[in-house]
């Protein structure tokens, strides 16, 4: 990071206050404010971080202008070609992509994490059926915490580094458990021959009645869905990680409180109310009119799938995810499924209409993953479940950055408080009268 000088009035004192720019090595230039209240007595009041840096990060950077993606300095495009998820992993978290030695290395040991212990299938039986896949998620992935207290000591790299394969293995051990138990249906083992996306796919879609084959066309799909998830600088749900982390808690509770903020349907629960979204339009003819409650203030309705804070030009995952669904469709013979064609046309429509264009909003990765997800016969529920596997390495490689950072602290925004001034509470309080 370079320094420039910045001056700041202070118009209240008519004092001049100092304050240090800082430029990293590509993005804008951000002002460091970590003085401001010392020098000025004022705080920053930027709610929903609209335009502050909350940490400097090596890991991914986003050009939301121009719609570029990178992760550790590499185009997602690239990588979505070229690579597997796994290497995207090993990239993530230690910032150069493997060689092939160092690939089956840590292939094997993600491989031999999948299974999780014994015991946690008891707290499935603790839920009712019908409940959430992310309810459940947010349960039993807290309770990993308490069967590893052998490595819990976060200033140990290597206690670090067997939590983030542990958590990357068995996430999607426990995602595919969650839809089992909401079916009724048994528990499939992973099986340490398949691959990480075909072990998943096993899990969630097979039972022990039957073989299961792996389409390869399919498996590298979803793997390419996987890496588009993968990380995404400061979002909601990573930036609740890190400031869960900041505190000292165990990367399992941190990770947890990452899959919840995931959840909300303004974030990863998007992609469910899409599908849900396509369903209740149901037919083309009915696209008007819910473009029509999109744009009315009056009407809460958003277009989900549109828009997002940083991208205000195409966001390149769903391009890439547009592709993709093209490519399952394609393959599984439903060129012309209904809700394709419908998510086709929407997306048609609200892009040469003036209030999208005005407003740049475009499709973004939770647009098109639905339609993948729903052709791969996986049920809505459990949409976010997927994102949330894609985002764990993410989570990680955040949270182990932040802790590795010796000048790391305790994350604890302030606030501007417009509550009542001082008052006493009345002599008569509690009195009859
Ligand atoms: N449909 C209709 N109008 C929209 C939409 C939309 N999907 N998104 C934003 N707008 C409008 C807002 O009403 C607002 O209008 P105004 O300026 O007249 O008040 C303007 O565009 C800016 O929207 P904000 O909500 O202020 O933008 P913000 O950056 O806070 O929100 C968000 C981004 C949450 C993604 C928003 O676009 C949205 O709700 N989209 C739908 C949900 C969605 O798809 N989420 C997934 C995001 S990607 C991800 O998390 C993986």
């Amino acid at each position: 990071m370079t320094h420039k000088r910045s001056l700041i009035l202070n118009e209240n004192t008519h004092t001049l206050c100092e304050l240090p720019i800082l430029s990293g090595t590509t993005g804008p230039d951000v002002i460091d404010v970590e003085t401001l209240y010392k020098q000025t007595g004022m705080f920053t009041y930027d709610p929903g971080f609209t335009s502050t840096a909350s940490c400097s990060s090596t890991i991914t950077y986003i050009d939301g202008e121009a719609g570029i993606l990178l992760y550790r300095g590499y185009p997602i495009e690239q990588l979505a070609e070229k690579c597997t998820f796994l290497e995207v992993c090993y990239l993530l978290l230690n910032g150069e992509l493997p060689s092939s030695t160092e690939l089956l290395d840590f292939q094997s040991t993600i491989t031999i994490h999948t299974m999780v212990h014994d015991q946690l299938t008891n707290f499935f039986k603790g839920f009712r059926r019908d409940a959430h896949p992310m309810a459940i998620m947010v349960g039993v992935v807290g309770a990993l915490s308490a069967f590893y207290h052998d490595a819990l000591d976060i200033k140990s790299k290597k206690d670090r580094d067997i939590s983030a394969i542990r958590l990357i293995a068995k996430v999607p051990t426990i995602a595919a458990m969650c839809h089992k138990y909401s079916t009724g249906l048994p528990f499939m083992y992973p099986q340490n021959k398949l691959s990480y996306v075909e072990n998943f796919m096993r899990m969630m879609l097979a039972t022990p009645c039957d073989d299961f084959v792996p389409n390869p066309v399919l498996v590298r799909a979803l793997d390419r869905i996987l890496i588009l998830h993968a990380d995404h600088e400061q979002n909601a749900s990573t930036s609740t990680v890190r400031l869960a982390g900041s505190s000292g808690a165990n990367p399992y509770a941190c990770i947890t409180s990452g899959i919840a903020c995931l959840w909300g349907a303004a974030h990863g629960g998007a992609n469910e109310a899409v599908l849900n979204m396509l369903k209740e339009i149901a037919d083309v003819s009915r696209i008007p009119s819910y473009i029509a409650k999109a744009k009315d203030k009056n009407d809460a309705f958003r277009l989900m799938g549109f828009g997002h804070r940083v991208y205000k030009n195409h966001d390149p995952r769903a391009k890439l995810m547009r592709a993709t669904c093209h490519e399952v469709l394609t393959e599984l013979g439903l060129h012309d499924d209904p809700l394709f064609k419908l998510a086709l046309e929407l997306e048609r429509i609200a892009l040469e209409d003036p209030y999208f264009i005005e407003k740049k909003l475009y499709p973004n990765v939770d647009f098109y993953s639905g339609i993948v997800f729903h052709a791969l016969g996986i049920p809505s529920n459990m949409f976010t479940a997927l994102f949330a596997m894609g985002r764990t390495v993410g989570w990680i490689a955040h949270w182990d950055e932040m802790i590795a950072d010796p000048d790391q602290k305790i994350g604890r925004p302030r606030q501007l408080y417009t509550g009542s001034k001082m008052r006493n509470i009345p002599e008569n309080h509690g009195k009859s009268t």
